[in-house]
């Protein structure tokens, strides 16, 4: 498509978000299934349910502004996604699959919101008050989801290397 204008690149990061969320849309659920924290497992199972309402929200957003969304991946998306595949390969064991995984979701979230921050303040100069609205739905999720999985990753952390050394003290003891 052309792209000469504010509103030609607007339109493109709105198609690039878009392709990010049916990545991320794929990339959680089996992730989560992973995952041996029941907080982060939850938190990363409802944020699936969310990011369905973040395609919609997107798709919506194309509506308002009578257009369609350009077919394109989202290489950002499409490489934290690699990361991760290229970690399980890794065959971790499970806590730190979990630790990794609290984190990789903190990653993605930033992603998102940064996004999200970028698309919201072109579309207030654009005076497109209904986007701003629809995109303001989805910011607030991700940065409420980026919250939640960075508590629970220094939460993880913690516990995982206190029990490190408490099995080293009886390793010690006992020796
Ligand atoms: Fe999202
Ligand atoms: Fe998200």
């Amino acid at each position: 498509m052309a792209m000469n204008t504010p509103r030609d690149l607007f339109l493109h990061e709105l198609a690039d978000t878009l392709s990010a969320e049916h990545i991320i849309a794929k990339m959680i659920p089996p992730i989560a299934g992973k995952v041996k924290d029941e907080e982060l497992r939850d938190a990363m199972r409802a944020h699936a349910k969310e990011t369905k309402q973040h395609i919609k929200n997107l798709e919506a957003c194309f509506k308002a502004l009578s257009e369609q969304p350009e077919q394109m991946v989202c290489h950002g998306a499409e490489g934290l996604q690699k990361e991760v595949d290229a970690f399980l390969e890794e065959q971790p064991a499970a806590e730190i699959l979990t630790l990794f995984a609290a984190g990789a979701a903190g990653k993605t979230e930033q992603y998102e919101i940064e996004s999200y921050t970028g698309l919201i303040d072109m579309a207030k100069l654009l005076g497109e008050k209904e986007v701003v609205k629809l995109l303001q739905e989805n910011l607030k999720q991700e940065q409420a989801m980026s919250k939640t999985v960075e508590a629970v990753e220094k939460r993880l952390g913690k516990e995982l290397i206190t029990s490190m050394r408490e099995a080293e003290a009886a390793a010690a003891n006992a020796g």
